[in-house]
């Protein structure tokens, strides 16, 4: 138990629909091992040898906070979810939220309801930016950065992170690729902060070096940050934004409750844009293009009590993630030394370099899925830099994660055995 909540609790989620334990199928399309996972009745107890263990989708394996569930509960009861608009009180709470978990000053008014950070990032790509213009990512990147700039028609330029070649394997920006690349057809940056999936928590000073340039080159700057409550260690979160107020009025910054209160479908996310025509703009087109004009009840209502209530539940629940992550890496050190991982800062997701085993990248899915009967994310997915990796998620019951682990473990040291 962690500060009273329980962590340790295995929940059943099969059958709910949700893609991390009933998609399996869709990530390793062409298997039908997915299929044992329908037919358990199983409530509790870790899974029998022969059930896949997904450890892919960025969503938690934990029940939300029941200051959440409690109000939600009393939405249900009340009965009548009609046309639902995003009261100021919500608006106050994130504000509130924000100035003391990221130490950043800013205005109710400065916010707009959107269902997904992704939605928000598309609105802004087509109001902001024209076919055929440039947008800058930095793989290996959450897959829907890529896919959202192909799909609306723009180029996508490419500034791979820099990883540094010791054990650690830590990632940085490459600020003089980005000088390089940047020309006057680019019009846009994507930031993820925290980065998925490589965890880094980008300091002050890094962030300011992109800033440097975005200032330099006339960038408007989409700052991805979903992941900024899930800050591991003494760390804490650096809005881009925040850096000043010329970089302020250049952002759009999408942050949400979902990853943090492990809330992630009810479809509730903040776009904030301090820059007036920016976010008029931005609201028009959300109203008018994408008809988003209204806000799903159960969001709103869970939204206000995460970000009102449940700072308890997140604090107890990153203290229950640093002992998954720690453990996880410890075991991977010692029993798995063929698989690299760079310690995340932030998130609940380790980038595991699978380079060191000898294997092909083919082969290492292979492994995965019919020795390991794990799932996790193919790191090609994330684009360059991503061959020979997979991210795993740990946000999820020590046991299911000692059950993972063990089997990466056996089904990789058997190799090298073999080998
Ligand atoms: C960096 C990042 N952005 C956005 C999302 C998804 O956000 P949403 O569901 O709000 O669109 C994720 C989910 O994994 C993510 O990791």
């Amino acid at each position: 138990m962690a500060g009273g909540f329980n962590f340790d609790e295995i929940i059943d989620r099969r059958n709910t629909n949700c893609i991390k334990w009933d998609g399996i199928e869709r990530a390793i399309s062409g298997c039908d091992d997915g299929d044992s996972l329908r037919n358990g009745d199983r409530a509790t107890g870790v899974l029998p040898s022969n059930e896949l263990l997904p450890m892919w989708v960025a969503d938690m394996d934990f029940r939300a906070p029941s200051v959440v569930l409690d109000r939600i509960r009393a939405a249900v009861d009340h009965g009548i979810f009609g046309y639902t608009e995003v009261p100021g009180d919500v608006w106050e709470a994130v504000t509130a939220w924000v100035e003391s978990r990221y130490r950043w000053s800013v205005d109710p008014s400065w916010m707009s309801y959107t269902a997904g950070v992704i939605t928000g990032l598309n609105v802004a790509i087509q109001t902001f930016t024209r076919p055929g213009e440039k947008i800058v990512i930095q793989p290996p990147v959450y897959p829907p950065f890529h896919s959202s700039v192909l799909s609306n028609g723009r180029r996508i330029v490419y500034n791979p992170l820099r990883r540094d070649d010791d054990i650690h394997g830590r990632y940085r920006f490459d600020l003089e690729g980005l000088r390089s690349l940047v020309d006057r057809d680019t019009r846009m940056l994507v930031l993820c902060n925290p980065h998925n999936p490589v965890g880094r928590a980008w300091s002050r000073e890094e962030l300011e070096g992109i800033a440097e340039i975005a200032l330099e080159r006339d960038l408007l700057v989409f700052s991805d940050e979903i992941h900024a409550d899930l800050i591991l260690d003494d760390l804490v979160h650096c809005p881009f934004a925040s850096l000043g107020p010329e970089i302020a009025q250049r952002t759009i910054t999408g942050i949400a409750p979902s990853k943090t209160f492990n809330i992630a479908g009810l479809k509730a996310s903040v776009i904030i844009t301090p820059n007036e025509k920016l976010r008029a703009d931005f609201d028009c087109a959300q109203s008018r293009t994408f008809g988003l004009y209204h806000a799903n009840t159960f969001a709103v209502v869970g939204m206000h009590a995460a970000y009102a209530y449940g700072g308890e539940w997140l604090d107890a629940v990153l203290a229950y993630l640093q002992e998954n992550r720690d453990s996880a890496l410890q075991y991977l050190a010692r029993h798995v030394p063929g698989v690299r991982a760079a310690t995340p800062e932030a998130t609940f997701l380790l980038w595991l370099d699978f380079a060191g085993t000898g294997l092909a990248h083919e082969e290492i899915v292979r492994v995965l899925r019919e020795d390991a009967q794990i799932i996790l994310n193919d790191g090609t997915s994330f684009g360059p830099g991503g061959d020979r990796c997979f991210r795993l998620n740990f946000g999820c019951p020590r046991a299911l994660l000692d059950t993972g682990m063990e089997r990466l473990g056996r089904a990789f040291s058997a190799r090298e055995a073999i080998g």
